[in-house]
């Protein structure tokens, strides 16, 4: 008797830790099953942010010139060994390569100041202002080479701690004249393309008048400026309202729209991102996104210039209501209206 209350005993011991045992596995496979879980959808949700953000560096959508333009960017920034002439360099550091694409009164030079406040970034400025580097292809093509071996000094030359360099090239200097040959070499070299334009063309427009019309009338102390660095010289430089002759306006407009639109189907197919004048005032986010273009390491960037034309446009137009009724219900309706 005493031998089957053991027996029995055993058994229910056995039973009972068999019990345990299926308990324990029991919570084993839930707890695996909700880490499983835990994991499959925080590598979902990594997914889909890594996936938002590569949309959002690598798409950029124009939405002016009456359609919608999704651009792609390859993601391969090559790299370049720069072997000056001029001098030695010290580090075997390669650098990427990039130019900025702009129009003249379009805030580059605000744009340019900023990026050469990166201790990475070496930016030449508008080298193609000299007539001679841009009189034919040989001597474009001569110019691109000594800037980007960096045998070209300039101001913002920064030599052996440069990761990128690049300069600024307006539309109207040889760029639009030589489009076929310009792409090849950009290809050849992987030259990454900046396009820095503004969403209203208009103000450019103003930008201009009021820049012509001080290289004649020099009003801050005799000297004529193109940019400024105190908000009372601003406020002393946009006093001039310029008058639009009402009678070119529109196809002025027009020619400036279909040079930008040129300029972007020419060199499309080159690494490039679209920043606007405009996003950049409203959205610092957009320069780490050019450094990101870049591959740079993110920094704080500065510049010291001021805005010259602030508020609505109507109060930097002589004869605004011509303009204004020039322009209204026509395509060019929305340059009238927005700020910046
Ligand atoms: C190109 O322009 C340069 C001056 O910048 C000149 O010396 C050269 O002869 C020109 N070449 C041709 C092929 O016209
Ligand atoms: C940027 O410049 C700093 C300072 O000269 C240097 O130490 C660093 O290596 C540079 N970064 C790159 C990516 O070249
Ligand atoms: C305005 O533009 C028209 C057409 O281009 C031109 O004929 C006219 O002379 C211009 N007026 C002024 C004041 O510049
Ligand atoms: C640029 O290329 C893309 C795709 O290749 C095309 O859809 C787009 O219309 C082109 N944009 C311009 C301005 O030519
Ligand atoms: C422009 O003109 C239209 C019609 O003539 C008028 O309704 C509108 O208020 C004007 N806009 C401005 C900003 O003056």
């Amino acid at each position: 008797m005493a031998e089957f209350v053991h027996f029995v005993y055993k058994v229910a011991i056995i039973i009972r830790s068999r019990k345990k045992r299926l308990r324990v596995l029991k919570l084993l496979v839930l707890i695996c099953a909700i880490v499983y879980v835990i994991y499959i959808y925080s590598t979902y949700l990594k997914r889909i942010c890594i996936e938002k953000k590569r949309e959002f560096l690598e798409f950029q959508v124009i939405k002016t010139f009456h359609y919608n333009n999704v651009i792609y960017q390859s993601p391969i920034a090559h790299l370049h060994q720069p072997k000056p002439k001029t001098f030695n360099r010290y580090t075997r550091k390669p650098v990427r390569l990039f130019v900025i694409m702009s129009m003249q009164r379009s805030g580059s030079g605000w744009f340019e100041s900023l990026l050469n406040s990166h201790m990475n970034i070496s930016s030449n400025g508008e080298i193609f202002g000299q007539k001679k580097r841009r009189q034919n292809l040989t001597s474009i093509i001569n110019t691109l080479d000594r800037v980007y071996n960096m045998d070209l000094i300039t101001s913002s030359s920064k030599n052996d701690c440069s990761a990128a360099i690049g300069f600024k090239w307006m539309l109207n200097q040889g760029l639009m004249e030589h489009p076929k040959e310009i792409l090849d070499y950009f290809s050849k070299r992987g030259v990454s393309v900046i396009f820095f334009l503004r969403r209203n063309i208009m103000r450019r427009l103003v930008s201009i008048l009021a820049n012509s019309f001080d290289k004649d009338a020099r009003v801050l102390n005799g000297i004529h400026v193109s940019h400024v660095h105190s908000h009372g010289e601003a406020l002393l430089l946009s006093r001039f309202k310029p008058t639009i002759n009402v009678t070119s306006l529109k196809s002025d407009l027009g020619k400036i729209e279909s040079t930008v639109m040129k300029a972007l189907e020419y060199f499309n197919c080159t690494r490039h991102i679209i920043v606007y004048y405009e996003d950049l005032i409203k959205n610092p986010y957009k320069l780490t996104q050019v450094e990101d273009f870049l591959k740079l390491p993110r920094m704080k960037l500065s510049s010291r210039q001021v805005k010259i034309h602030k508020g609505p446009l109507s109060g930097h137009i002589n004869n605004w209501k011509d303009v204004n009724n020039t322009l209204f219900g026509t395509t060019y309706e929305r340059y009238l209206k927005s700020d910046y």
